[in-house]
């Protein structure tokens, strides 16, 4: 934390589909509205000078919904990242993705890699992308990485411990979140960063993501540090 300016944000987008329902809309719609609520986000996060912004775009168990809508999931980022690569790299933000890209489609991984590489030198906001991610597979592949280390004599089973450990996340090199945020109204964690909330604030909002503002932003974080104190952003 910086003052009242948390370091590390993190974000469940959760109520695209209902978003999209509700207007008679498809899910994907809602999703595609989704994307461009996110421009939100990080232009908030930016304002205020948060380090990270962790944002969960695709579960671990969301491969288990229709077909169509995970086949549009996954090419979400590939015209994404072909739309707005310029303007993160103009805007100097470091993109990383925390998750199992391994198993991706190969025109998926290959935008998040690119992505991640032509942005790997920018030292502005670090927009985090939970992409395929899941909590429970965090660990249990940070815990392969350790024994990987501990099997190759570079690491002896008295080193382990809780700092060592978080290394080995997906999210390794990147401060815990104080904050994380779940929009849509359902109060559940879903599988998202379950070692590295174990200090995290949590703050639910009914909003549906894609009506998510940077004022919604802005007072989520308000209120979650600035207890008794007005408003003035
Ligand atoms: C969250 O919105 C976005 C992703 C999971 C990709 P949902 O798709 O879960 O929307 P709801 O919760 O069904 O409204
Ligand atoms: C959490 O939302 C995952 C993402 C926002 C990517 P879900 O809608 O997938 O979670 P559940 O199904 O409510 O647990
Ligand atoms: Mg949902």
């Amino acid at each position: 934390m910086n003052g009242s300016i948390p370091d590390h944000v993190a974000i469940i987008m959760d109520g695209n589909g209902r978003w999209g329902k509700q207007r008679g809309l498809t899910r994907s719609e809602g999703h595609y509205a989704g994307v461009q609520a996110m421009e939100q986000v990080i232009d908030a996060g930016i304002e205020l000078g948060i380090k990270v912004i962790t944002l969960y775009a695709f579960s671990s168990e969301n491969w288990s919904r229709p077909k169509d809508e995970v086949n549009y999931l996954m090419h979400l980022p590939v015209r994404y990242f072909k739309q707005k690569l310029p303007e993160f790299i103009r805007r100097n933000c470091q993109i990383r993705i925390s998750g199992n890209i391994a198993t991706l489609p190969a025109a998926t991984k290959d935008a998040l890699l690119k992505a991640v590489d032509q942005t790997k030198s920018n030292d502005g906001i670090i927009v985090n992308f939970a992409f395929n991610y899941g909590g429970r597979a965090d660990i249990v592949q940070a815990v392969c990485g350790v024994l990987r280390e501990v099997k190759n004599n570079n690491l002896s089973i008295d080193d382990i411990n809780e700092e060592l450990f978080h290394d080995y996340l997906y999210t390794g090199d990147l401060p815990d979140p104080d904050l994380i945020i779940r929009t849509g109204g359902e109060k559940r964690v879903s599988n998202f960063l379950l070692w590295q909330s174990s200090m995290s604030m949590f703050y639910f909002s009914d909003v549906y993501f894609p009506d998510f503002t940077k004022d919604m932003l802005k007072e989520a974080i308000y209120s979650s540090f600035n207890k008794g104190m007005t408003a003035d952003w």
